[in-house]
């Protein structure tokens, strides 16, 4: 049992994972114990910036970016930041030497050489991992691919545990591209080792929940999902409602993605139908997934998500640079 109120199987609980000097490209290999852990870090610093905000001092984060992204590398650099560290890097491979046809090995090889921990995002699925084995340094996946964004699966389990108190028992709606959203495919499987969790699959059928995902509910006993292509008919149902963007980049055919793109769009009437206690979470970006006039209402929570995605980076990057937050004991109420 942690500070967050969670809880978790023994075995996965005691560990011999340490956080220091390790990459992470995946949650599916930490220990739930560490996942709660790094929840409790998180929401430790949220009460105690100012006490953290030399952790970090003299550390240079490299935030290796090959795809366009706000949220996550913005993050990634105030959480360094807001450290005491400074942060290197690119926004686009056109700004890298990967448009000369540099490898990504031999750029994290030259990373390793400037800086003590490094994030990356990437087109291909398992190009972190490839970041990972050529790097000396931490390597945190920041998206590869259609595969996994671990980072934002943190921010979506501290949104969703500060909003609904745990997991446990929780009906919860993913909404959209299931097929190309990597932040479904991540939530879902950690979620899974929880367990407990019922899952309402909605997306239209040419985006359905790949395989290898429904797999992973289909191993977890205590877990069950519904695929549907009606949020109407669900909504009423839910705990927490995860929207998702059409990932037009992932689309080879625009005609396709033109004809799927407003499958789903939450407003305030379909919102009439929910319980009064939903949670509607979105990784953003939106495009018209949810109406702006959405934001306003009690249940909205994506902005708190946004915000949540910066402390659990804080966490993350501390954790694995081995350095200590100040004033913060394991396991003590925060
Ligand atoms: N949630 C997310 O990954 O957003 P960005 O693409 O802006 O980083």
């Amino acid at each position: 049992k942690s500070v967050s109120g969670l809880s978790y199987p023994g075995s996965d609980a005691n560990s011999d994972y340490s956080f220091k000097g390790r990459s992470v490209v995946t949650l599916d290999d930490m220990p739930l114990g560490c996942i709660v852990e790094l929840l409790d870090r998180a929401s430790y610093i949220s009460g105690h910036m100012r006490q953290v905000a030399h952790t970090c001092d003299g550390r240079v984060l490299a935030t290796l970016f090959y795809e366009p992204s706000t949220r996550t590398r913005l993050s990634f650099e105030t959480a360094m930041l807001r450290l005491g560290g400074q942060v290197i890097g690119f926004a686009s491979a056109k700004e890298a030497s990967a448009s000369k046809g540099e490898t990504v090995s031999d750029t994290l090889k030259t990373i390793s050489q400037y800086a003590d921990i490094a994030t990356i995002r990437h087109p291909k699925e398992g190009a972190a991992l490839v970041a990972s084995q050529a790097a000396d340094i931490p390597v945190i996946n920041a998206g590869d691919g259609g595969h996994m964004h671990p980072t934002q699966t943190l921010a979506d389990l501290e949104t969703i545990r500060s909003r609904r108190g745990g997991f446990k028992g929780l009906t919860i709606g993913l909404c959209g591209d299931l097929t190309f959203g990597r932040t479904v495919h991540s939530l879902i499987s950690t979620l899974c080792r929880f367990g407990d969790v019922n899952f309402v699959l909605i997306s239209p059928e040419e985006l359905r929940t790949p395989e290898y995902v429904l797999e992973r509910i289909k191993a977890s006993p205590s877990c069950s999902y519904l695929e549907t292509d009606d949020l109407d008919q669900v909504i009423g149902d839910l705990d927490v409602l995860y929207m998702t963007r059409v990932q037009k980049e992932r689309f080879f055919n625009e005609d396709d993605y033109l004809r799927l793109r407003d499958t789903y769009i939450l407003d305030l009437d379909k919102l009439d139908k929910a319980k009064p206690d939903m949670a509607v979470l979105h990784p953003l970006p939106r495009v018209n997934e949810i109406e702006a006039g959405v934001d306003g209402d009690p249940r909205a929570a994506y902005f708190e998500q946004v915000r949540n995605g910066m402390l659990v980076r804080m966490a993350l990057e501390s954790a694995l640079l081995g350095d200590a937050l100040p004033g913060y004991e394991e396991g003590k109420e925060v």
